[in-house]
């Protein structure tokens, strides 16, 4: 039996999503980011974004029914955070010659380092390349850049994210063409 199932999430899966978020992050970040800066992030830049679950394109992995795991990829521009606090329409990417976004993984710290991640990223890039995408692109926490970087995926650059209280959110930009690898 497959001890971590993954499937697509749906609405339902929300409160889940909710409660697993802000975990993962103030125990799996906690190595890279301040309490103040992990705290001005979850909501703007860690979020359930409901646009990837009702696109079909966000995973959840489960254990003994409960969500261990989520993540998913992106056809729209945003590049993170969740959509209660983005204004507008997230507009469609154009697959012929834009890069798809990878999106919002989350691990429960109990599970960290046992390849959900990597079960949940593979998932991605396989439907990414299905829906025709040249090439992927993300914006790694600290924290996740190790995940990316084992699959091949190259910094573009190191930035900070602005947040409230000016506090700032040191984060890497990552890419990879699936044409040439
Ligand atoms: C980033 C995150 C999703 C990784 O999930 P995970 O399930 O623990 O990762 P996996 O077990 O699938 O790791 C796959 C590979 O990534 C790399 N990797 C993952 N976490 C790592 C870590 N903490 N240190 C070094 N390498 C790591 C390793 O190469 C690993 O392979 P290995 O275990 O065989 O050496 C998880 O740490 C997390 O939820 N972090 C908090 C939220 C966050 O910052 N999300 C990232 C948003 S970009």
């Amino acid at each position: 039996m497959n001890e971590f199932p993954l499937r697509l999430a749906n609405s339902t899966d929300i409160p889940a999503l909710e409660f697993l978020i802000p975990l993962s992050v103030r125990t799996l970040q906690a190595a890279h980011y301040s309490q103040a800066q992990m705290e001005a992030a979850l909501g703007p830049v860690f979020g359930v974004d409901s646009r990837l679950i009702s696109d079909g394109t966000y995973f959840v992995v489960e254990h003994k029914n409960e969500i261990i795991g989520c993540g998913g990829w992106s056809r729209r521009k945003a590049m993170f955070g969740g959509d209660r606090e983005r204004s507008g329409e997230d507009a469609l990417l154009d697959s012929k010659c834009d890069p798809a976004r990878i999106r919002a993984f989350f691990v429960h710290p109990q599970f960290a380092r046992r390849g959900i991640g990597r079960k949940i990223l593979a998932e991605c890039e396989e439907a990414i390349k299905q829906s025709g995408f040249p090439s992927a692109e993300l914006v790694a926490t600290l924290t996740g850049e190790a995940l990316y970087h084992s699959f091949n995926y190259k910094v573009v650059k190191r930035y900070e994210v602005p947040m409230t209280n000016g506090l700032a959110l040191p984060v890497v930009k990552m890419a990879k063409r699936f044409d040439t690898v």
